[in-house]
């Protein structure tokens, strides 16, 4: 009978997560983009759906897709689509997971045909993306918990307690670099979880989903009404 006494915390809240890479077409055979494999993203899908949330995933392409039934997954790949995705939902939502490895970066121009290989080197002129988390953060109303990720390789600490302030986050997860055991592609991870409200606290090396569950009982502890 245990099953049936498993707390429902988030029962019906709406929990929107981006997950994965963004891509950026250079033409119309490459593009731009990073390593994110989109498991943890995937973990905190399960992790609030088994707690009764009502999820939605804008997913970039090529990342793990979450499973369960209340689960809803939108496929994008260029940061622009997930931004769009993820501002349509946003309004609605309750809580907001930030996951997603979004390129920074995408090529000014797209070009229609394959480039050919010509001369000795080529460049190629990039233009800044939109940041999601930062402009979604914006139109943040008190009800709503923002959370951020960020991965460092110095000062992690203060720039994760920067990104923290700077995006209008609740809560922003340090993930270690510097940990064997920790990061994209793998099945476990160490983060550090800063709150808005001081509160910091660092994990050990845990399966994804553990972090997950982590990150969850934060989240309850959050000075917000939701
Ligand atoms: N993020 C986003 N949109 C972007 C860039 C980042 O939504 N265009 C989100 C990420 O999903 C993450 C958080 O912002 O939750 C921090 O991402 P990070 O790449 O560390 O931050 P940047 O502002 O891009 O700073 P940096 O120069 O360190 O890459
Ligand atoms: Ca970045």
């Amino acid at each position: 009978v245990s099953h049936f006494s498993i707390s429902k915390s988030f029962q019906g809240k709406k929990v929107l997560i981006t997950s994965g890479p963004t891509q950026e077409a250079i033409d119309p055979v490459r593009f731009i983009s990073n390593h994110s494999s989109g498991k943890m993203g995937a973990a905190l899908a399960e992790a609030f759906a088994n707690q009764g949330a009502d999820v939605h995933v804008v997913l970039g392409h090529g990342a793990i897709r979450p499973h369960g039934s209340n689960i809803h997954i939108v496929q994008v790949k260029s940061t622009l689509e997930m931004y769009e995705a993820a501002k349509e939902y946003h309004h609605k939502m309750d809580i907001c997971i930030f996951a997603a490895a979004v390129a920074d970066y995408s090529p000014k121009n797209i070009a229609k045909e394959k480039i050919k290989k010509a001369g000795e080197g080529m460049t190629i002129e990039l233009v800044k993306n939109i940041d999601i988390a930062g402009t979604l953060g914006q139109e943040k109303s008190p009800h709503q918990i923002h959370v951020g990720f960020a991965l460092e390789t110095e000062n992690e600490a203060f720039h994760a307690k920067e990104k923290l302030m700077k995006k209008n986050f609740d809560m922003i997860v340090l993930n270690s670099m510097k940990e064997a055991g920790a990061g994209f592609q793998l099945d476990t991870n160490k983060v550090t979880l800063f709150s808005k409200n001081g509160n910091e606290q660092t994990s050990e090396v845990l399966p994804k989903a553990q972090i997950a569950q982590l990150i969850l009982q934060q989240i309850k502890q959050l000075p917000v009404e939701i």
